[in-house]
Order: C-alpha cells, then structure tokens, then sequence
C-alpha cells in the first residue's frame, strides 16, 4: 500500500496531482494556517508529513507527533522551522529543497537591490497616490549600480547566482563566508563580517538563520557599513534587528533598504510601512509556478527515495 503522507500546505497543481498518484495524501483543503496542535491532530496514522516554512516545527511539537511519522520532507531550502536535533533524536528523517529555487531567489534579491538603490518604493507611492507633479532633472535621484561593491553575506548556492547576476551590472562583488569559495576568482573574500561590512555599498544578505546569524545585523555592525550603503534581505527576518536598522534607515547611516523577509510574518514591524525608502516585498523569494512544482517535486522525489529505502538526496538528519 502507498505510504500515507499529509501535505500541510496548497502546492500548485502538477506537484499535488504527482503526490495523490503515488500517496495516500491528506490535503490541507483550505490552505488555512494550522497550529501546532492541528498538525499533530492530521499527523496521526501519517508515515510522512510534506511541511513548509508557515509550519514550526520545534522540539516539543516534534516530540508529540505520532510514532508512525518516519519522515518530515519540507517544501522550503530553509529549515530553521524544524528542530533538527529533536527529529535526529526521535529517528525521523528531515529533508529540504535546496538548488531548485536558487535562480528564483537570485532574481529577487536583484529586483530588491534595484528597487531600493532607484526609490522604487517611492516612485510606485508617487504614481499610485497621482503625487508625481512633473519629471526634474533633480527628481527621485537613485544610487547606479555600475562601479558599486556588493558585499555578499553568506556564499551558498544563492549567493554565488546573485554574484553572477551582479556582475553583469558592473559591480564589483566582495563576500564573507567562513571559508573562501573555490571558483569565485572575481569576488573578494573577506575572512571576517567586518572587513565585509567596511567595504559594502550594497549589502545583501544570504545567510542561513542560525543562532550563530540571529541577529548579526544590529547596531554595532550596521554602523560599519559605509554611510549611505544599501542593504538587502532575502534569507531570514531574524537575521536582521528591526530596531536597529529602522534606527540606521531614520539617521541615513542606511541610505535603503529592500526585504522580502522579516521577523513574525506576515506582521511585520509596522514602521517598515512608512519609511519611502524601504521597498518591501511579502517573502516573494521562491514565488515563480515553475520553481514552486520544482521544489513540489523534490520534496516528492526525497520522499520516493525514502520509501524506496535509499538515502534521500536531501537528507539532513543522520
Ligand atoms: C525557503 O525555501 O526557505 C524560502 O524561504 C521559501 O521558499
């Protein structure tokens, strides 16, 4: 009999109609946001739970789930949702979605850089709210990219699509990552986040969310920035001190800022809202059709591996 697999989430159409073919899949008909104790309700009699990042996996909720749960595969490369030493410590593998949504997210972080050197926030509020009273050669001034040095925090698979994409804008890329990235000849590794932040006109954020991250963009290390620098987010809110950087956006030390992630989605700090030059998207990174099937069916594909009895390709527990 097939394994019986609960998806906690609406996944676009070719990604369920793979799932129901080779699951007995229990949906999540409404896509509402379940708690904690809902998910371990559906959970029971499940060999497998599909998860995503609006599902919190912690210790105790993994610890409650029904001793049939063998596997958890989550819909997202992030995995700061799931305590992975409470699923290493019950038996249950975890799995991620990794690679498939690297371009996608590149494609973000870029449309962010744009959007907050060029007011893009602003110029939108202007049209939107009929203020835009005639073009002046003085009007809406931006910051180019072209001759800009984008510091790069976090050199993973995504960091290096945004430093090609960089690249093709004339900017000179400069990263910090624990260790140098074999085949970034081009872009300048600086061993520590100091030395990064020193030299950043553009900083973009593509950490993991980690306790060692939570957090490591606050007062003391946005000051280091250059006066005027930019900086963008489209890892993980928490990496970010929200206090902090609407401090450094007021005062000018940060000339702009583009997020499409933030501490507690969707409610987000509400002072983001009115600052012109913060330009804000609603955790857009993966949100194509064609890398939401992507990372529907590697999950899927995690899952066939599993109950095929070889490792998944995207293991993370032991
Ligand atoms: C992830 O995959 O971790 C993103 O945040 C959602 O695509």
């Amino acid at each position: 009999m097939a394994p019986k697999l609960l998806i906690t989430r609406r996944l676009p159409p070719d990604a369920e109609v793979r799932a129901a073919r080779d699951y007995l899949v229990e949906n999540n008909r409404d896509d509402s946001l379940w708690n904690n104790a809902q998910l371990i309700a559906h959970a029971a009699g499940k060999d497998a739970l599909l998860v995503t990042v609006t599902d919190k996996l912690d210790a105790d909720t993994i610890n409650r789930l029904p001793p049939t749960v063998k596997i958890i595969a989550s819909f997202s490369v992030g995995t700061d949702h799931i305590s992975l030493e409470a699923a290493n410590a019950r038996g249950i593998a975890v799995t991620n979605t990794p690679d498939v949504l690297t371009d996608a997210t590149a494609d973000i972080a870029l449309l962010l850089i744009l959007g907050a050197a060029r007011g893009a926030a602003a110029g939108t509020a202007a049209i939107r709210e009929a203020t835009w009273a005639n073009w002046a050669p003085t009007g809406m001034l931006g910051i180019s990219l072209t001759g800009k040095r984008l510091g790069i925090l976090g050199m993973g698979r995504i960091g290096r699509a945004v430093a090609r994409r960089a690249r093709a804008f004339g900017m000179e890329v400069h990263y910090h990552n624990r260790h140098k990235v074999e085949g970034e000849g081009e872009a300048i590794w600086h061993a520590s986040l100091d030395k990064l932040l020193a030299v950043s006109d553009i900083l973009s954020v593509h950490c993991a969310s980690t306790p060692q991250t939570r957090g490591l963009l606050n007062a003391k290390t946005l000051a280091r920035l250059p006066k005027g620098a930019i900086v963008v987010n489209t890892a993980r809110g928490d990496i970010i001190d929200d206090d902090a950087l609407i401090d450094a956006l007021s005062s000018g030390q940060i000339a702009a800022v583009g997020l499409d992630v933030f501490n507690n989605e969707p409610n987000i700090d509400p002072r983001y809202r009115t600052l012109p030059n913060a330009f804000l998207l609603p955790h857009l990174g993966s949100a194509t059709l064609e890398t939401r099937n992507a990372m529907g069916f590697r999950a899927l594909d995690n899952l066939d591996d599993f109950f095929a009895g070889r490792r998944p390709r995207d293991a993370l527990t032991s």
